[in-house]
């Protein structure tokens, strides 16, 4: 039976922190609300010519260097992503190119907002289990700030930069037991960039609906969490940590009283970071294993939910 496992991770934060006390002087927000309501204090704010994919680069290169391999090796790229640098090539293509990687397997961007890393993590562990790819690198990047509206405090506050990487390879345990991928297009106006390519009427800002969504997010985590568990066979106790999407301390927290887990076994990054759509688990991860907590064989749940709506599990053996 073949299996995929992470092998290693990497992380990536612009140096630029935005505190709340700066988001004070921009909007009416106080740093009390941002704490209370969402848990968050600071943000990383990517650099004015600093791109996703120049965020995903050094996230990549880090995981590829503590996986101890040849970046040639690899032979998919998945990067899930928002923010692309451009509407084409993607993300994935261009990471490629800096990664110095030639006609080594497929690359393509994954776009399913905050839920997208686990989404990729899910393609990536089909294509491992059930086609030839053997080792592959999966990122999720994002660079939020370019399409904040800085003078709408429901959203400007929320929203950070960042990008996280794993390697992932084929193996004959798992590593990865499940993964649960799920969308509802019905709510897709609940959260959303109203503007693209095709429909250019909207603005290229983050518009949302906010207790709308916090709603919704924290009643199909709860759901979802049961699924993913029997979807393995496995039982609550089973779970070493939770690594949720960093969306707001209180989702995160329903979701943490559902699994009966207490909150020293939930990798909490929100505060430091704030929401960095699909890089916000990939980071979690990376922090927690370079500072020793989440260790090897550890079980992990990964859980997201992001604008579409789309949300995901992902339940795997570290
Ligand atoms: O990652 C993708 C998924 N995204 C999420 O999961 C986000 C989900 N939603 C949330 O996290 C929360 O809904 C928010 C943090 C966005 C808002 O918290 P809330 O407790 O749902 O507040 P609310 O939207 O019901 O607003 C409460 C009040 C309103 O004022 P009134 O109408 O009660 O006078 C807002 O205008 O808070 C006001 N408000 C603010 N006040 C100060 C909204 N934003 C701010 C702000 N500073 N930044």
């Amino acid at each position: 039976m073949k299996y995929s496992r992470i092998l290693a991770t990497g992380g990536y934060l612009p140096r630029r922190i935005m505190t709340n006390a700066e988001l004070e002087k921009m909007v009416n927000t106080s740093d009390q609300w941002i704490r209370e309501r969402t848990g968050i204090r600071s943000r990383h704010i990517a650099a004015e010519g600093e791109s996703t994919c120049d965020m995903a680069e050094q996230a990549a290169r880090r995981a590829i260097r503590d996986a101890g391999i040849e970046s040639g090796s690899i032979d998919m790229i998945v990067v899930a992503t928002s923010t692309p640098d451009l509407i084409y090539p993607s993300t994935a293509c261009l990471l490629q190119k800096r990664l110095g990687i030639r006609n080594n397997g497929a690359a393509f961007d994954i776009q399913a907002v905050c839920s997208g890393f686990i989404y990729a993590l899910g393609v990536i562990d089909k294509f491992i289990r059930t086609a030839s790819v053997k080792r592959a690198l999966v990122v999720g990047a994002d660079a939020n700030s370019k399409i904040l509206d800085w003078t709408d405090r429901a959203t400007c506050v929320l929203f950070g930069d960042g990008a996280g990487a794993a390697v992932v390879e084929s193996g004959t345990a798992p590593g990865i037991y499940t993964t649960q991928l799920c969308a509802d297009g019905y709510y897709s106006d609940l959260l959303q960039v109203p503007c693209g390519v095709s429909r250019k009427e909207g603005e290229p800002f983050v518009r949302m609906r906010g207790s709308e969504v916090f709603k919704f997010a924290v009643n199909a985590m709860s759901g979802l969490v049961d699924e993913t568990l029997s979807a393995a066979g496995m039982q609550r106790s089973d779970i070493d940590w939770l690594v949720p999407h960093q969306a707001n301390e209180r989702i995160i927290s329903a979701t943490v009283r559902k699994l009966g887990l207490p909150m020293e076994r939930v990798i909490l990054t929100l505060a430091e970071h704030g929401n960095t759509s699909a890089a916000s688990i990939p980071l979690a991860l990376d922090v927690a294993v370079r500072d020793g907590r989440i260790r090897r064989g550890d079980v992990l749940m990964l859980e997201a939910v992001g604008g579409g709506f789309t949300w995901a599990s992902a339940l795997l053996r570290y």
